[in-house]
């Protein structure tokens, strides 16, 4: 791997744990202002300070984060439909040029590949051409498994699958959701895994636990939003994360240290 490229990833993956927690708010990219993200930067100011990167679109960075924060980011690169297309959501390309994610100073790029839909062969191409850009100018890339509507299609078969298939392709590190019998995915992948959190889950204990055994069976962190910023004490709920990822609490643990930061709060 070139010295550049280690360098961008180990600004994400911290050196002292091999661990991340990544704070995503790239949703709007398809979403439009979903709850608690209606102004992204109001959402995330507190919690910058907290997280290792932040996942975001290039819209985002230069209307709502100060360029004055060292926080490393991974810059949202694909997109192209929207939450109405329906099963067309599948259908993205690259809409954010190489040179800009280095402008911005970026510390890897992501993109969505959909397997198994009608548009799996242009988004495993557009990640082949992403990862040929990224070995010229250094730069990571994400690959994120992306299923859209179709939550249930989030089993250890189906995921091994495609976070394989990402890393094949060149992948620097891969995002994809936590399931049963994740050590099958994890350990099928031979570069670094991090889970979304996907909607907002029953209980913060649901949410700590998830990564607690997410963690065991071999992820190196999490790229989670929802769960994080739509929580009532978002500050609680990412450092009771970070707990989890970087410092081995359990899911219990990590909870009591939820409960007293949110009264303390
Ligand atoms: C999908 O919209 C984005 O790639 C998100 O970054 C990803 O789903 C992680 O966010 P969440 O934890 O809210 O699922």
């Amino acid at each position: 791997m070139d010295w550049g490229l280690k360098n961008r990833l180990s600004r994400i993956l911290k050196p002292d744990t091999g661990h991340t927690v990544m704070l995503a708010i790239d949703h709007g990219y398809f979403l439009g202002p979903i709850s608690k993200l209606e102004k992204p930067g109001e959402t995330v100011a507190p919690l910058l300070d907290h997280a290792d990167a932040l996942m975001l679109a290039r819209g985002v960075v230069r209307n709502s984060i100060p360029s004055d924060m060292d926080t490393p980011m991974v810059l949202r690169v694909s997109g192209g439909r929207s939450i109405l297309a329906g099963e067309n959501l599948s259908d993205e390309g690259l809409a954010t040029a190489m040179d800009d994610a280095v402008r911005l100073n970026a510390s890897a790029v992501a993109l969505s590949v959909f397997v198994g839909t009608e548009n799996e062969r242009q988004t495993i191409l557009n990640l082949a051409k992403l990862v040929d850009e990224g070995m010229r100018y250094g730069m990571p890339v994400l690959g994120v498994t992306a299923v859209g509507k179709e939550l249930e299609k989030r089993d250890a078969r189906y995921l091994s699958l495609c976070c394989r298939m990402c890393a094949e392709f060149g992948a620097s590190f891969v995002k994809t959701y936590f399931c049963e019998e994740f050590e099958k995915v994890a350990g099928s992948c031979p570069v670094p895994v991090v889970i979304a959190g996907g909607p907002q889950m029953d209980t913060e204990l649901d949410v700590l636990n998830m990564c607690r055994e997410a963690i065991d069976k071999g992820a190196v962190g999490v790229d989670m939003g929802r769960n994080i910023w739509q929580n009532e004490h978002p500050v609680a709920m990412i450092s009771a994360v970070r707990a989890v990822v970087h410092e081995g609490k359990s899911g219990a643990e990590a909870h009591d240290l939820y409960q007293s930061i949110k009264s303390d709060g």
